[in-house]
This record gives C-alpha cells, structure tokens and sequence, in this order.
C-alpha cells in the first residue's frame, strides 16, 4: 500500500508538513508514505497545457496515478483551500474524467493556527474531488485546532491525543484505499 502525501502549505517550518511527517510515522504496516512538493508546479494556465505538460505537474500526475491513495495535509485560508493547492489539484485534474485523479481513494488532514482546525478548507476541497470523482474518506475526520500548542518547535508532534488520533486515521485510510483498488 504506497500513499501520497501532498502538503498545502509551502513554508519550512509549516505545520501541515509537521502533520504530515507525524502520519508518516503512525502510518499502519505495509503501508508507505511518500511526499511530493508542489512548490515547483507553475500556475495553471491552459496555453501552456496545450503546449506540453510541464515536468513538474507530469511528475505529480504520474506520482498520484501509481499511488494507491492520497493524503492531502493543508492549512485553511481565508476560509478555502490555499492557491498553490488548488492550483496543484487544477492540473491533475487534467483531462476532466481522464485524470489521475478520477476514482482515486484520498483522505484530508488539516492544521491551522486557530480554532477550527481547517473545517473549512476541508469542505471546499471535498466540493473540488466530487467533481474529480475522487473518492474521499468520509470518516474519520481530522481538524488539528490550535497547532501551535500541538507541536513543538522543531515540528515534532508532542501531544498524545492528536498522535493517537492522527494514527486511527492513518489505520482508515488504509482500510478505505483497499476498497478501490488500483487498475493492474
Ligand atoms: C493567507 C493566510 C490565510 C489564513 N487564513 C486562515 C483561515 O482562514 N483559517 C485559519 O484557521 N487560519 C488561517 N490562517 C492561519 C494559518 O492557520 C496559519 O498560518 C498556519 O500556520 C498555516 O499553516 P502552515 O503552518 O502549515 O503553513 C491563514 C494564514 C495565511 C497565511
């Protein structure tokens, strides 16, 4: 079971790739985790999509196509799902109902500094994967409120709870993704 990770936030010291890290180290046995920095994706623009996929976003499309599921890990802003995030799901999403995304089992994580812990940014983003028939875990949930209390400064996760729960979660996504296995 290989599992992608893509993290919303680009910082270094973000803590969405601290909680990412984190699920890495919960993850259940057998499953792997590997992460892919969006950071190098252009913005989205359709002139150049006619023109030739950039490296970047054919690495990532090739990335989610041999993954047997997605974990996106983001921080919310102003109540949404970041740009460079968006822009990222934007081009796998190309060509609509041909995409790598399209049946591909995913899960979202969230963490934020404030009190709801992404909600938000969780919801709007499963209104993008119901038009890319990606198929998002629908429980458990995960909204790490406060993250500033949650993690220590070298981004390591120091509270108990959110590790035991962030590892139930890891547990479901597994559980989730064999539903829909990967085509031979
Ligand atoms: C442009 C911007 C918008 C933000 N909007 C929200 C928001 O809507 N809700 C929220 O809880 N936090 C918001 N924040 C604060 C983030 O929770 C905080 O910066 C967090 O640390 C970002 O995640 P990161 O540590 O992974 O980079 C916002 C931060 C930025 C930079």
């Amino acid at each position: 079971m290989r599992a992608l990770g893509i993290v919303g936030s680009l910082r270094v010291a973000s803590y969405n790739k601290a909680l990412l890290r984190a699920a890495v180290e919960q993850a259940p046995a057998g499953m792997s985790v590997e992460t892919f920095d969006i950071a190098p994706i252009p913005p989205y623009n359709q002139d150049v999509e006619v023109l030739g996929i950039p490296e970047p976003v054919a690495a990532l499309k090739r990335a989610i196509t041999e993954a047997d599921a997605l974990l996106v890990v983001s921080p919310e802003y102003n109540y949404g799902v970041p740009g460079v995030l968006k822009n990222a799901i934007d081009w796998a999403s190309r060509p609509p109902g041909k995409s790598p995304l399209n049946g591909k089992p995913a899960a979202i994580m969230g963490a934020s500094m404030g009190t709801g812990g992404t909600i938000r940014m969780q919801l709007a983003l499963r209104q993008t994967f119901l038009f890319t028939e990606t198929y998002v875990m629908v429980k458990p949930e995960i909204f790490v409120a406060r993250a500033q209390d949650r993690f220590d400064e070298q981004g390591r996760l120091t509270d108990d709870k959110t590790r035991e729960i962030v590892k139930q979660f890891m547990a479901a996504l597994g559980d989730w993704a064999r539903r829909f296995p990967r085509p031979a």
